[in-house]
């Protein structure tokens, strides 16, 4: 049975001089959580949202803070990503190819643990290495940087990994997708068995934001 559609902002499109207004205006549109980016212009060749802010973030919402670490040695800020906040964490496994270890420490941490991977990371490669996991995020661009464009073979790979992680017996996984999400093309998303939409400039700058969610849950 398929899940509802989950639909998450990511801040990186947000207007940082007015952070505060648009936590609010995620949650007055019916966000179901917040997808918070962290680069560390290593893993990606760009730098961005840091552990104060998400600090601060924390103070002013309840929404669950879904944090998307593109960074090199994540084992090493687990802790500190938690302290500020995070519901959940999520590292990439081109850093991690063999995850259990880190996947199991996020959750000693009491926090959900996810699984990310680029557009060029093979969907088989996640055989044998989602247990334990709360989501599996697919890039559906390279990460770095919001508005990009959605890469079109990002939905058979969807489609592959809602086959690989039913297989492995954990239909109850979220499917993430990030990247280039918008009007568009949620629709062929969701059919291909996405149920939870990352989007930055797809609701950020929709003229009306509630009205970009209610489209983007199809
Ligand atoms: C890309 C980030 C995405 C990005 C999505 O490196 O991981 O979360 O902010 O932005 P849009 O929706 O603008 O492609
Ligand atoms: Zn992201």
């Amino acid at each position: 049975m398929p899940h509802p559609v989950k639909i998450a902002p990511s801040v990186l499109a947000a207007d940082f001089l007015r952070l505060g207004d648009e936590i609010r205006r995620i949650e007055d549109a019916g966000a179901d959580s917040i997808h918070w980016d962290v680069m560390d212009a290593h893993f990606v060749p760009n730098l961005s949202l840091g552990i104060a802010m998400l600090e601060a973030v924390r103070k002013a919402t309840n929404l669950y803070l879904d944090v998307h670490l593109m960074m090199d040695n994540p084992e090493k800020y687990l802790k500190t990503f938690a302290d500020a906040g995070a519901d959940g964490i999520s590292i990439h496994l081109e850093v991690h190819p063999e995850p259990a270890g880190i996947l199991a420490d996020i959750r000693a941490l009491g926090k959900d643990a996810g699984l990310v991977i680029n557009p060029d990371m093979p969907v088989e490669k996640l055989r044998g290495r989602v247990g334990g996991i709360r989501r599996l995020l697919l890039m559906s661009v390279f990460p770095g940087f919001g508005g990009q464009k959605f890469i079109p073979e990002s939905l058979a790979r969807l489609r592959e990994a809602r086959a690989l992680l039913d297989g492995e017996g954990r239909e109850d996984a979220e499917l993430q997708v990030d990247g280039g999400v918008g009007a568009g093309n949620a629709k062929d998303i969701i059919a291909a068995g996405a149920d939870c939409l990352v989007a930055g400039t797809g609701v950020f700058r929709a003229p009306d934001m509630a009205e970009a969610i209610r489209i983007l849950r199809g």
